[in-house]
């Protein structure tokens, strides 16, 4: 573009780190992975970050292009969204922004929106691509973390660990009974899982170490191969609802998964049964789960995500039950350093014409 470059600071640890926890660091990716950073040229791009993100990826961003930094946890509403993106190439947001099509209209110069999260419902990405801008995500650096979370209530929830918590600080743990909260094994029980990508199969993984049966559904069967490598078994979603004591949830929300477990999937599973949710909140439909809850259909549930979040359903509220945290399931400060540093890179090669590692629409660039 025959503007100057901006000689590169510091070597790519992230990108480094990236492949060692994704397999990917044969001895010739590693020595590319330790060049000095691509160099972007220093053309007066300026990029929104909409709330406040990790350091590093502003320091990443700082010099190669402008920003406006929201430095906030508030996030910005849609009106201050609209006024502050005016003039903007980029946008780097959070599963907290809504961007579709009429603020996509508002903001004609915006060229690419990096999302720090591996879901995108929250960007409407056929507007997105009817108007040529480039949707990027963060995938596989938070795999392992968001597995580790889900097994994490796979466990909670089916031994009451919360419930039992709650119990002790109370002040009734007065004396020891052989049937103290007991709860329902993990160990050697029917996992069933909506979703083999990536943190499916990381969930497959884990359960497989304790022993578990593992039953998945999914429109996009694995090979044999795979399924074979991962000692896990293809069936029809009734027959997983059915079967599993342990049922997970690792699908994008979409119009067809939306409400994919509602009242008659509950009704289908087992009554000791455990339901596990770290994909996106409507894809339970809230309100039956907690009639579920407090009727014995189904004995417990593990929840990170919520249907209108961060607002719960107050039924849920009420239900000893569930086992509920705020949508943490990537929060390890290295996995969101990492998605937000990734969001930065994602950012920079699309502004500067290229194709960005984690571009969700492709055929935008066609
Ligand atoms: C995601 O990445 O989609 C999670 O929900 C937030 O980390």
């Amino acid at each position: 573009m025959g503007l100057p470059m901006r000689p590169s600071p510091r070597k790519p640890s992230f990108a480094i780190l990236r492949l060692y926890r994704t397999g990917q660091n044969t001895p010739d990716a590693v020595r590319r992975a330790r060049e000095p950073m691509r160099e972007y040229p220093s053309v007066p791009h300026s990029v929104l970050v909409s709330k406040h993100i990790y350091r590093e990826a502003i320091d990443h961003l700082a010099g190669r292009v402008a920003v406006d930094y929201n430095d906030s946890d508030e996030s910005l509403s849609g009106e201050q969204l609209r006024a502050r993106l005016g003039g903007k190439h980029g946008v780097i947001c959070q599963l907290t922004d809504h961007i579709d099509a009429s603020l996509l209209d508002a903001a004609p110069s915006v060229r690419v929106v990096s999302n720090i999260a591996v879901g995108f419902d929250n960007i409407d990405v056929a507007a997105a691509t009817e108007r040529g801008v480039i949707v990027t995500n963060t995938p596989g650096v938070l795999t392992d973390t968001t597995a580790d979370l889900a097994f994490a209530l796979i466990l909670g929830a089916g031994r009451r660990i919360g419930e039992s918590e709650r119990y002790l600080r109370a002040g009734r743990y007065r004396q020891w009974r052989i049937d103290l909260l007991t709860g329902w094994d993990v160990w050697g029980a029917t996992l069933g899982i909506f979703g083999m990508g990536r943190i499916g199969q990381a969930v497959a993984r884990r359960g497989r170490g304790f022993n578990m049966r593992v039953l998945y559904h999914d429109p996009f069967r694995l090979s044999e191969d795979a399924e074979r490598a991962l000692g896990i078994e293809f069936a029809p979603k009734g027959a997983v609802l059915k079967q599993a004591d342990f049922v997970s949830l690792h699908c994008a929300l979409t119009p067809e998964t939306r409400h994919l477990i509602g009242a008659a999937e509950l009704r289908a599973m087992k009554p000791t049964s455990v339901l596990v949710n770290t994909s996106r909140g409507p894809v339970v439909d809230e309100a039956a789960l907690a009639d579920a809850l407090q009727a014995g259909t189904i004995a417990a549930a593990g929840l990170d995500v919520f249907e209108r979040e961060p607002e719960v359903h107050p039924k849920l509220l009420q239900c000893e039950n569930a086992l509920m945290v705020p949508h943490i399931a990537s929060a390890s400060a290295a996995t969101r350093t990492r998605m937000c540093v990734m969001a930065a890179e994602n950012m920079l090669a699309g502004l500067a014409g290229e194709r960005p590692p984690d571009i969700v629409n492709p055929e935008v660039l066609d």
